[in-house]
């Protein structure tokens, strides 16, 4: 089965006050009454302490609510963590595991991202299971290596159809540095042939409102996780109507 609904999803990061973010939210969910929700699946993950907020701005609109990150046990001694049942009480549809900021500033490796995405399913939420080589595994020639070690490690036990892969090269996240379509199909497409063609598999790193169309034109590449260009009302609207 071909996936045709594309999928689009701003990540805020650590950006927007819980107030700031209901006023986003909201600016996002009156535009977004322009998409059709047949052909694109529009969510938001905004921090923590913004979702409740954020869910009631997104209330009767087709934006989606997700969070950016879950800890992995059900409950306990876990200070400052969140788990996974906190974040479908609030109705929290999608949730981003291993990002590479994830990995790279708080030490997650692929077992961790890994216990996340299962909790994450377990719960019934679906996991956005980032991938990416940096720009020295490019280099090197081992960016198809590197992915193949993420997926298989980062998916391990996940049922097909309970998640979702983002492949974002680190090289390419918040620098304005955008694959090239070429670059981003060719992974995705690859990443496809490991977990089937029916899985959707994301592109994330510089997207915007000017270079989403050829990106996300490509025929392995389902949506896109957007950072920068999701706090914008306007910019991440016009990535959904590409
Ligand atoms: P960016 O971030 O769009 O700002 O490059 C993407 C991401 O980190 O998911």
């Amino acid at each position: 089965m071909k996936v045709n609904k594309k999928l689009i999803v701003g990540n805020w990061k650590m950006n927007k006050t819980p107030f700031e973010a209901g006023i986003l939210a909201l600016e996002i969910a009156a535009k977004a009454k322009s998409i059709n929700n047949k052909k694109c699946e529009i969510v938001i993950c905004p921090s923590f302490v913004c979702l409740d907020r954020v869910s009631k701005a997104i209330k009767n609109s087709n934006v989606l609510l997700g969070a950016q990150d879950v800890f992995y046990e059900k409950s306990g001694a876990f200070t400052g963590e969140v788990s996974a049942d906190m974040l479908k009480d609030l109705g929290v549809r999608y949730v981003i595991a291993g990002h590479s900021e994830r990995r790279e500033y708080f030490g997650e490796d692929d077992e961790e991202v890994n216990w996340k995405a299962l909790e994450a399913a377990e719960a019934g939420i679906t996991p956005i299971v980032c991938v990416g080589e940096s720009s020295e595994e490019r280099e090197e020639g081992r960016e198809f290596e590197v992915i193949r070690r993420q997926v298989l490690e980062g998916l391990r036990g996940l049922n097909r159809g309970s998640f979702v892969i983002a492949y974002e090269p680190v090289w390419a996240i918040g620098t304005g540095v955008v694959a090239t379509a070429k670059q981003a199909e060719d992974v995705c497409k690859f990443i496809k042939g490991i977990v089937g063609k029916d899985v959707r598999v994301l592109y994330g790193g510089s997207m915007n409102g000017a270079n989403a169309g050829e990106l996300l034109n490509m025929p392995s590449i389902d949506g896109g996780l957007i950072g920068g260009a999701s706090l914008k009302n306007d910019e991440f609207i016009k990535i959904c109507q590409s």
